[in-house]
């Protein structure tokens, strides 16, 4: 009876380390392959390729070309065959690419460098497309248009039209801003010209100097005169209130200055994401899941919104700073957030959410635009971060180039 019980025991322990253990990665990416689907179907269904940026009452919202997000849904799909290897992503990614050919031409917003990089970035890194560094060099070109050498800057937003041309800025930069320049730094790698990766750092040393404050955490937005180089004014146009730490900025600033760390060497760069990060893991209001508030400092904390898209864009950072730094928390704390954003308080059922893969994040608050919806650059993220984790897995460096 003894010998019988043992024989029991001994197989059930074997069952146990036998049985296929429920992969995070692989869950993702299972559950994306069909919310993806469905998607990529949906904005395929016209006449014209439309790129997909969000669900609003039962409709997904389609975006112009022209949009600061129209690069992420591309992108998202160059991630999905990066994640699985099979050429009906690869097929789909370049389709919602090419729709995007003219804005290597478009010189009226800084948000080319999202918008280009993450589309034909990863599709020359994944499947070197003739022409892909052509256009990435063009647009190079166009975003170099709007640098400002007397204030150092990429001069982000024009203030003649829209609601920018209220606010009496002359030439605003936003903390988001730093998201472009890893585009300059590959314009300079294809062609020899250093005017580009000059311009990031300048842009970059700039931003340092006048986007911060003694906690490391960032104005959104920094008015400059072009003419004199002179600060002019720091504010919000996202965020709760202009001292606040509206958490998409606090992310932007994490992740930008960490791949200026992978540009240059540079460890001021380096030191300057780590001081990020602990702005952002010591902070009172950042909730035990990870996934932040949108806006660290909004009084209605705890009854307020999560933005997804934030902790999606600080867990892919997370892992490239531990990549140069190999220090273990970074890994954990970016595991953790997918941890919480693979449940089901995060992540939609499958055939829900117009087939985005993530709920709940904040567009801005402030202009009523986009709140506790899906949002296609919090997918993009995840993607990112869930590459990224396998390739540290792997025993590879997080960022493939
Ligand atoms: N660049 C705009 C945003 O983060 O909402």
């Amino acid at each position: 009876m003894k010998s019988r019980f043992l024989c029991a025991l001994a197989l059930a322990v074997i069952a146990t380390q036998c049985a296929p253990r429920t992969d995070i990665i692989q869950d993702n990416v299972d559950n994306a392959k069909v919310q993806l689907k469905s998607l990529v179907e949906a904005s395929e269904a016209g006449d014209t390729v439309r790129i997909p940026s969000t669900f609003k009452d039962g409709e997904i919202v389609y975006v112009p070309t022209d949009d600061w997000v129209s690069g992420f849904f591309a992108g998202t799909l160059w991630y999905m065959y990066e994640l699985t290897g099979d050429e009906y992503w690869a097929e789909h990614a370049r389709k919602h690419t090419e729709v995007l050919d003219s804005i290597q031409y478009l010189t009226w917003h800084h948000d080319v460098g999202f918008m280009i990089y993450d589309s034909y970035g990863n599709g020359l890194r994944l499947k070197n497309i003739d022409g892909y560094k052509d256009v990435i060099v063009n647009t190079a070109k166009s975003l170099s248009t709007r640098f400002r050498p007397k204030a150092g800057v990429i001069q982000s937003w024009n203030v003649d039209r829209g609601w920018q041309a209220e606010r009496g800025w002359k030439c605003p930069v936003i903390i988001d801003n730093m998201m472009n320049l890893e585009l300059l730094f590959k314009a300079t790698e294809f062609t020899g010209d250093s005017t580009y990766a000059k311009i990031a750092v300048s842009h970059a040393d700039q931003t340092m100097k006048n986007h911060y404050r003694p906690d490391y955490s960032t104005y959104h937005v920094v008015d400059y005169d072009p003419e004199t180089g002179e600060v002019r004014g720091r504010c919000t146009a996202q965020g709760y209130a202009d001292d606040s730490a509206w958490a998409r900025g606090q992310a932007w600033s994490l992740y930008g200055f960490t791949v200026m760390y992978r540009f240059t060497g540079d460890a001021k760069y380096l030191e300057r994401a780590e001081k990020v990060a602990e702005f952002l893991f010591n902070n009172p209001n950042m909730p035990e899941d990870l996934v932040p508030y949108w806006d660290f400092d909004c009084p209605d904390i705890p009854d307020t919104y999560r933005d997804v898209s934030s902790a999606a864009i600080i867990a892919s950072a997370l892992y490239e700073l531990y990549g140069m730094t190999d220090n273990g928390s970074y890994k954990e704390k970016a595991d953790k957030i997918i941890v919480s954003l693979s449940s089901p308080a995060y992540r939609a059922a499958q055939g829900t959410n117009g087939g985005f893969i993530l709920m709940h994040s904040v567009g801005s608050i402030p202009h009523g635009s986009s709140i506790d919806v899906p949002l296609n650059y919090a997918d993009y993220y995840l993607l990112e971060a869930l590459v990224r984790k396998g390739n540290i897995e792997k025993g590879l460096a997080p960022v493939a180039e």
